[in-house]
């Protein structure tokens, strides 16, 4: 039977983490896969999860199975962090899943299920994986223009354009903040213009948020996750807790779906439970007990809070060093937008061929598409970086 099996495309980004460690090279600078490093390179355990983790060692009596939804107190806690108040509860049915990926996966399969034909809209650029996603599910897709490579800016026009043309119950899928790959966000403007016009389509609108807390504070980075919410009868929200807590591989996420109300959440939610039994029964339970731990308690919450702040703020002033460093080096200010970007991407906005340039003659390792994780570097890779665009970009 396997002998009708084809080689899958190698995955950009995860490829790249293999090439990276495989390269001898002292030098080398890893901006691939989007995973948070400190000033050593080291991904630590966040000091507040190691805390929570010691204390459901000492206190956890039992590993049985949990429910299909998962623990309600790690909805509850994570409908708080990214929703607040915005949607009442009783439109909220949510599932945990494991990691964002698995929220999204969830999503789409739901969606599947209550609208067979409803097209999927996709930024052009998005994450690779979505829609790889939507490919393998077999479901409709169609970019919408997002981001002008060539300014490093947002083509708002491209974009207001494109989704002009949605379809009644097409889906449309936003990142909630800290875009990936761009890093270039929608003014709030903007995202008022967009929510008209997702409205006035009678869109349903998905939003990946997978970076709160990494662009401009945890509640200005669920800004447009709660506008949305709160302005359509249907949303689907795929959070991630990979990042802001930093428990990557525990793959921790959640799922929440709007309904319109009781009822249609009572009917959601139980379709979302069938949809966990289906594909893996019962979700990861340890990263979302930790998650929940952090939450609920005042003083590890302080604590996490404090150090995703020391993230942010972190990775901020890397991205004004490197601005101000390639505008010194390139004596040209075209790439000023990196220090206005959020998050932990930028795309530099520079061909292939200059990504492989860099890769090959400096060890500088970004994605294809010249998507740059600005936390993998430090304060003293960054005029390395700088001096490697600079030398390859010469003349260009
Ligand atoms: C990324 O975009 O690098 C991360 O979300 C990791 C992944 O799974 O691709």
């Amino acid at each position: 039977m396997f002998e009708t099996l084809k080689e899958q495309p190698a995955d950009k980004i995860l490829s790249l983490m293999t090439a990276y460690r495989a390269d001898p090279r002292d030098r080398k600078i890893d901006l691939g896969v989007g995973v948070y490093k400190d000033a050593s390179g080291n991904t630590p355990v966040m000091r507040a999860v190691k805390k929570a983790e010691q204390r459901l060692v000492d206190r956890q009596e039992t590993k049985a199975y949990v429910g299909l939804a998962g623990d309600p107190a790690f909805s509850d806690a994570m409908i708080d962090l990214v929703l607040k108040d915005s949607v009442p509860r009783e439109r909220i049915a949510a599932i945990a899943t494991p990691g964002g990926t698995g929220a999204v996966r969830q999503a789409l399969e739901l969606i599947r299920l209550a609208a067979p034909r409803a097209r999927v809209w996709l930024s052009n650029p998005t994450w690779p994986n979505h829609p790889s996603i939507v490919k393998f599910l077999g479901m409709p897709m169609t970019e919408y223009r997002y981001f002008d490579s060539s300014t490093g800016l947002i083509d708002f026009d491209g974009m207001l354009a494109d989704l002009g043309k949605v379809a009644e119950g097409d889906v449309v899928l936003l990142h909630g903040c800290c875009h990936n790959p761009t890093g270039a966000n929608l003014t709030r403007e903007q995202l008022a213009e967009t929510i008209s016009c997702l409205q006035a389509r009678k869109a349903i609108p998905m939003v990946d948020i997978a970076y709160q807390g990494f662009g401009d504070g945890l509640d200005a980075d669920a800004y447009a996750t709660r506008k949305i919410a709160s302005s359509f009868d249907n949303v689907l929200i795929a959070a991630s807790c990979s990042k802001n807590f930093g428990v990557y591989r525990e793959r921790t996420g959640l799922l929440m779906a709007i309904a319109r109300d009781a009822a249609e959440t009572k009917v959601t939610q139980g379709n979302l439970n069938f949809l966990n039994r289906q594909n893996y029964s019962f979700p990861p339970d340890h990263g979302a007990r930790v998650v929940t731990e952090i939450l609920t308690d005042p003083e590890l919450r302080a604590d996490w809070e404090a150090e995703l702040e020391e993230v942010r703020t972190t990775m901020l002033d890397l991205r004004k060093q490197l601005a101000e460093e390639l505008r010194r080096q390139t004596n040209s200010d075209r790439f000023d937008f990196v220090a206005d970007h959020r998050g932990m991407f930028s795309r530099l906005g520079v061909p292939t061929d200059v990504v492989d340039r860099l890769r090959e003659e400096h060890g500088v390792y970004m994605v294809g598409d010249s998507r740059m994780n600005i936390a993998g570097l430090n304060k003293d890779t960054v005029p390395q970086l700088a001096a490697a665009i600079a030398a390859v970009m010469q003349g260009r």
